[in-house]
């Protein structure tokens, strides 16, 4: 029987949960959000130990010793394109602590109770956790892979893989049922097994352009094992938790697929299907009309509204710090500048914000795209800035395109269009931009951050 006094500090562990999440929701309180999350985090690890008569201390202080220094160490050494791999990992990781705790409660039922006694339904919740926990472990270590190009980032497909992934489905539902109606270790066993290998199979086909969803939907299912965990230990707070993650991701992928234009469920099948793989393309030979940063610098000095678009080459660049400084520039100069923010421009879910609030931008100059679409007709000139399919006009003229439908910023509604890239190869969608090619676009080829460098210099020559 838990004692009131950690009752009460899981309620209030649980309550900084969702004040995390609420606080996460926007960029001005999400690092208060992040550490209220984490003080909740401590109060309900530090309740366990104290509130529970615990065998194994000693291992356990030295394993949270581990994870600890491996978590602080990976956190601040990432850089922030990789952070979708960082996630991806600590995903996998809860969803294999959930599947091995499930693993163990099973031992223990097994050998302690005897099988009548359990219920039914804590033994389904035994078999959910154990098989969506090993699926999310195993896909979250493929996504892994894929987005650290320790793999082939691109679909990987071979005969017979739809019957392979449908046979080991229908085995892991079997075997579910199994353990439910004849409890026994070696099922649950099987049944891990059988989960690693289904996580492996649902990720291997996703494109390495959809990996960053599939991290969240692998998110949602270890938010989901990690609650049916919570049931069958007995712990509320796990079940909250973890019914919070499971929420949060759920509606994360959702979001993200309808951002991008896709279904879920063409993100994960539509490679067994052929023709929905996004892929790189080939960059174009077609003319287009380039200038230097003292041409662009006098274009923008004679503008008297500007809109940037930051996309995921601002983001590879670090060119941040300096595109604000241009920003803070042509301010003092008296033009009205303002970011506008695709809601999946860059590699993962609010990327441009993080990025830019980490060069100190101010929050009021980014605009969503639904607050800002309307503007660019009355704008002067669009600096695009290491961003392409987030402008890419083919979303609205060429179905069949990979981003057909998804919604774009429309910057091809503005007087001038500048775009800052290296080359002329396509963006995450491996499609040509015809934006490129407009009578009203010029380019300003070179790395964005040491482009932007010149820039910024030439315009404050003007
Ligand atoms: P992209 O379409 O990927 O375009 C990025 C551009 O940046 C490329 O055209 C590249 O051209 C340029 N670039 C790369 N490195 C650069 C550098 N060092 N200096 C200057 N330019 C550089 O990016 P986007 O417009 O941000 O669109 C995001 C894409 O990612 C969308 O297709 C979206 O669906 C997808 N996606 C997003 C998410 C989330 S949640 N954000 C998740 C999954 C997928 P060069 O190579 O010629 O320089």
């Amino acid at each position: 029987m838990t004692p009131t006094w950690a009752q009460i500090a899981y309620l209030v562990a649980a309550v900084c949960f969702i004040l995390a999440l609420k606080g996460l929701s926007s960029p001005k309180t999400a690092r208060t959000g992040n550490l209220i999350g984490a003080v909740g985090a401590v109060l309900a690890c530090v309740t366990v130990f104290f509130a529970v008569d615990l065998d194994h201390e000693v291992p356990m202080l030295a394993a949270i010793a581990v994870g600890s220094v491996a978590g602080v160490v990976g956190a601040q050494r990432v850089q922030m394109t990789q952070m979708p791999q960082l996630v991806a990992l600590f995903n996998g990781v809860g969803g294999g602590a959930a599947a091995l705790v499930a693993l163990l409660e099973l031992h223990e039922v097994v050998a302690l109770s005897g099988f009548g006694d359990v219920p039914k339904f804590d033994l389904a919740a035994i078999a959910f956790t154990i098989l969506v926990g090993s699926v999310s472990f195993a896909g979250s270590l493929v996504t892994f892979a894929k987005l650290q190009e320790l793999m082939t980032t691109r679909p990987v497909l071979f005969p017979g893989l739809p019957v392979a992934f449908g046979g080991s489905l229908l085995a892991g539902i079997g075997l579910s049922v199994l353990l439910v109606v004849d409890p026994s270790l070696w099922v649950g066993v099987v049944l891990a097994l059988l989960g690693l290998a289904l996580g492996v199979l649902l990720v291997l086909p996703v494109g390495g352009a959809d990996v960053p969803i599939v991290i969240s939907l692998l998110n949602a299912f270890t938010g989901l094992t990690v609650a049916a965990g919570g049931y069958v230990l007995g712990n509320t707070l796990l079940l909250v938790a973890g019914t919070l993650v499971g929420a949060a991701g759920t509606l994360l992928t959702k979001l993200m697929a309808t951002a991008m234009g896709r279904s879920v469920l063409n993100i994960l099948f539509g490679a067994l299907k052929g023709g929905s793989t996004l892929g790189a393309g080939e960059a174009s030979d077609r003319p287009v009309r380039s200038a230097g940063p003292e041409d662009i610098a006098i274009l923008l000095g004679y503008a008297s509204r500007v809109i940037v678009i930051p996309g995921y080459g601002l983001a590879v660049a670090q060119a941040q710090h300096t595109l604000r400084e241009l920003v803070d520039v042509l301010g003092e100069k008296g033009i009205s500048v303002e970011y506008a923010i695709h809601p999946v421009a860059g590699r993962m879910p609010g990327h441009m914000n993080v990025l830019l609030a980490e060069a100190q931008v101010p929050y009021e100059q980014l605009k969503e795209m639904d607050d800002i679409n309307g503007e660019f007709k009355q704008t002067d000139v669009v600096l695009v800035v290491g961003a392409n399919d987030v402008v890419n006009p083919a979303a609205k003229t060429t179905p069949g395109a990979p981003i057909y439908g998804m919604p774009i910023l429309n910057a091809d509604e503005a007087r001038q269009i500048v775009f800052m890239k290296r080359s002329m190869r396509p963006g995450f969608a491996g499609i040509e931009n015809e934006l490129l090619f407009d009578p009203k676009t010029t380019l300003l080829f070179g790395d964005a951050k040491e482009t932007m460098g010149k820039l910024l210099a030439a315009v404050k020559a003007i």
